[in-house]
């Protein structure tokens, strides 16, 4: 099997690395290619792959290529981590809106616009691509805002594309370890789209434990979800919604804590890894030790804005010792789909029924079934009305983006903007529009 990791420079590559050494005989990788357009960053993460190597007394055989068709031809699985503008441009998404007072976050409001569109363009050309040189391969795609995206190229790749999150499986981890429960032996009913999905009901058998553990203070105080949000908040929805509703539900407080901290979460990330690739260690060990330190302080902080407090810096996604995270969620899809075992896990996919009052072909986050056929949503319990509003609103500001994005439409753009929740007035869409246009190289072309 040929695995391709487009974006294969990025800090995370190790991770999906670590993965990869751990199903390889499973899936029977014979190749990983490595595709970047950033050569500059590769030497030190090669660096580190080879300490993966070292510490693991075998090697994987890894390439690294500059040349998208040659990374392509032939691929039986793709998996897309590229960041269009890399961390400068993130910066832009999030500072732009909160110099307006508006939320400052890479996927949540204005930013996942801004982001969304400079990628979607690139992502087509990449779905086209893959379409002609890589027909039967699986597309598993993890670039933010991971629901948009998929989205996008779902219009070339159909339903061989598919996204990746990593929230919902690590808020099914922490429930059944409050319950003290393998997460294997629950069933979280879980829908929505990407970073705006709820927890309906935790099904054991014919029971409901969700209510229960709603009720229970102790145990909500045990879940990062019951420091996000407030815990009587959660009882009346009685529901866990994802942790990034935090940006919805918490608004005014988390744009003060971003005001209070003098710089955003990209501005943050962008200066311990400036330190990070700077340095030149001297051995593989050496580099794998930094590469671990470092994504430990990242993982520490991660939500921080949001009010979440982490006493150990764990995060899912942090390590990938038994399959989790972002790495560990792609290649269990990649495994299910190898093996035809069906497997159900929370991916985004195209709805069909499963949230009825959404357009077949949208892409939503819920619980599906994956086999050697590909990945299938699962119908859950009906949404609320809130749940259900939130959620078509939002809908209706992706699909708006994205023809913004396939059509260089500014006015599309503005509209997107101005329709988006957080987005306070139509006057403040335009001049958060204004800014990004004058701020970031690839909007101002985009939208000339
Ligand atoms: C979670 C989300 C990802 C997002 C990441 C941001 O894992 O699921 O979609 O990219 O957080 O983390 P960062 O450390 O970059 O703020
Ligand atoms: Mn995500």
């Amino acid at each position: 099997m040929k695995l391709v990791l487009l974006g294969g420079a990025g800090f995370r590559t190790p991770a999906m690395y670590e993965a990869v050494h751990d199903v390889r005989d499973l899936l029977g990788i014979d190749e990983l290619v490595l595709y970047d357009v950033d050569d500059a960053r590769l030497p030190r993460v090669l660096r580190v792959l080879e300490g993966i190597d070292r510490e693991r007394g075998s090697r994987v055989n890894v390439r690294a290529t500059a040349d998208l068709d040659d990374a392509l031809e032939g691929a039986d699985v793709v998996y897309s981590a590229i960041r269009v503008g890399g961390i400068a441009s993130r910066i832009i998404d999030e500072t732009v809106p909160l110099a307006h007072g508006v939320l400052g976050q890479e996927t949540t409001g204005p930013g996942g616009i801004a982001f969304a569109l400079r990628t979607i363009p690139v992502m087509r050309m990449i779905a086209e691509r893959t379409a002609a040189r890589a027909p039967r391969a699986w597309f598993m795609n993890f670039t933010n805002p991971a629901g948009m995206i998929t989205e996008a190229i779902a219009e070339v790749l159909g339903d061989r594309a598919f996204g990746i999150c990593d929230t919902p499986r690590g808020m099914f981890r922490r429930i059944a370890a409050a319950l003290g429960r393998p997460p294997e032996s629950l069933w979280f009913d879980y829908a929505g789209l990407n970073h705006l999905g709820y927890i309906q009901a935790v099904l054991d058998g014919g029971d409901d434990l969700l209510p229960g553990l709603l009720a229970d203070d102790a145990l909500l105080a045990t879940l990062e979800e019951g420091d996000i949000f407030d815990r009587d908040f959660l009882r009346s929805l009685g529901m866990i919604p994802n942790e990034y509703l935090a940006y919805y539900y918490g608004t005014a407080d988390v744009v003060a804590r971003q005001l209070a901290a003098g710089r955003t979460r990209g501005q943050e990330i962008a200066e311990t890894q400036a330190g990070y690739f700077a340095a030149e260690p001297a051995t593989p060990e050496a580099a794998l030790q930094a590469w671990r330190e470092t994504t430990r302080a990242r993982s520490s902080t991660y939500m921080a804005e949001a009010g979440a407090v982490r006493v150990d810096g764990s995060r899912a996604g942090a390590g990938v010792d038994d399959l989790e995270g972002y790495a560990g969620v792609a290649l269990r899809a990649a495994l299910a789909l190898r093996s035809g075992e069906p497997t159900v896990m929370v991916l985004n996919a195209r709805n069909r029924s499963a949230l009825p009052f959404l357009p077949a072909d949208a892409i939503v986050e819920t619980v599906c079934v994956v086999t050697g056929a590909g990945v299938r949503t699962v119908a859950t319990a009906p949404l609320s009305l809130h749940a259900r509003g939130l959620i078509e609103q939002m809908k209706e500001v992706e699909r708006t983006t994205i023809a913004a994005a396939l059509q260089g439409s500014a006015a599309l753009a503005a509209r997107a903007l101005a329709l988006h929740p957080l987005v306070p007035s139509v006057a403040v869409a335009d001049r958060i529009l204004d800014a990004y246009r004058a701020q970031e190289p690839n909007l101002r072309a985009l939208l000339a």
